[in-house]
């Protein structure tokens, strides 16, 4: 009896190895992390002929199921030499033009647009065992645009889009709160702060969007929609 309890606590006790290396663990185990996907069919008979609708139906499945950030998704580029970056940013906008994302037009991911506008966005949700690709090219929205969506935002967030030359090496973090108090002195009425030229949105307007759906035994669904010639799209089933 108090043998196995002495084995029992043992086990639970974390190993010498997990002491002095605490990552060790997670390292070995990595491949031991798995889960069987059961989501709900993805049925040729029930999808929208336009994607853009079946973007809607899922993305409001979403909303209602994902508690942080279900407008979250996977921003990659390339840049001049063709290599290609990832970033997560947030949708902030979608219909039959596309797909809309603001940032810094000054930061890599601006630089890269400007010389190779084609894009490709990645959602994830894992709750409802589901991704969205969508490639396209991006272009930027008009100023009045960025205007409405910059002054719609908190002080906060509008001084930090001032304050923050986006991906730029910075000698400090005081030098960005400084720089933040310094517009809060400038500016009494936080509503005068102006859009930086540098700041505002793109447009991804799509050429190809897939919809994965996770199923039992790896055996996904995929549905990937292109645009058919003389307008509107037609979709194909992919192999998984
Ligand atoms: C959840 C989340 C949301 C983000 N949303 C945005 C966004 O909407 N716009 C943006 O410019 N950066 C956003 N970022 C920061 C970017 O991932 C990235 O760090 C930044 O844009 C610089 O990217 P770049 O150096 O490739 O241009 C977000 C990061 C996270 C983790």
């Amino acid at each position: 009896m108090f043998r196995s309890l002495v084995r029992f606590i043992k086990r639970r006790l974390p190993g010498r190895d997990e002491v002095q290396h605490p990552g060790r663990f997670a390292r070995q185990s990595v491949a031991m992390l798995r889960r069987e996907y059961q989501g709900k069919p993805l049925v040729e008979d029930h999808l929208n002929a336009d994607p853009i609708l079946q973007f809607e139906a899922w993305f409001e499945e979403a909303t209602r199921v994902i508690r942080d950030d279900p407008n979250a998704m996977v921003l990659s580029t390339v840049d001049e030499q063709g290599r290609p970056s990832a970033r997560t940013v947030l949708l902030k906008g979608f219909d039959e033009d596309g797909f809309i994302f603001y940032t810094n037009y000054d930061s890599p991911k601006g630089h890269h647009i400007s010389h190779n506008p084609n894009v490709s966005l990645t959602f994830h949700w894992p709750d409802v065992m589901r991704q969205v690709r969508i490639d396209g090219i991006a272009e930027k929205t008009s100023a009045e645009q960025s205007d409405a969506y910059f002054h719609s935002r908190p002080a906060g967030s509008r001084i930090s889009a001032v304050a923050s030359p986006q991906s730029r090496e910075v000698s400090s973090r005081q030098e960005l709160e400084n720089r933040v108090r310094e517009l809060q002195e400038q500016y009494s009425n936080l509503d005068d702060i102006p859009r930086p030229t540098q700041w505002g949105g793109y447009l991804v307007v799509p050429n190809r969007i897939e919809f994965w759906q996770g199923r039992l035994n790896r055996l996904h669904d995929r549905i990937c929609y292109t645009p058919k010639k003389g307008g509107g799209w037609e979709f194909r089933r992919l192999a998984p």
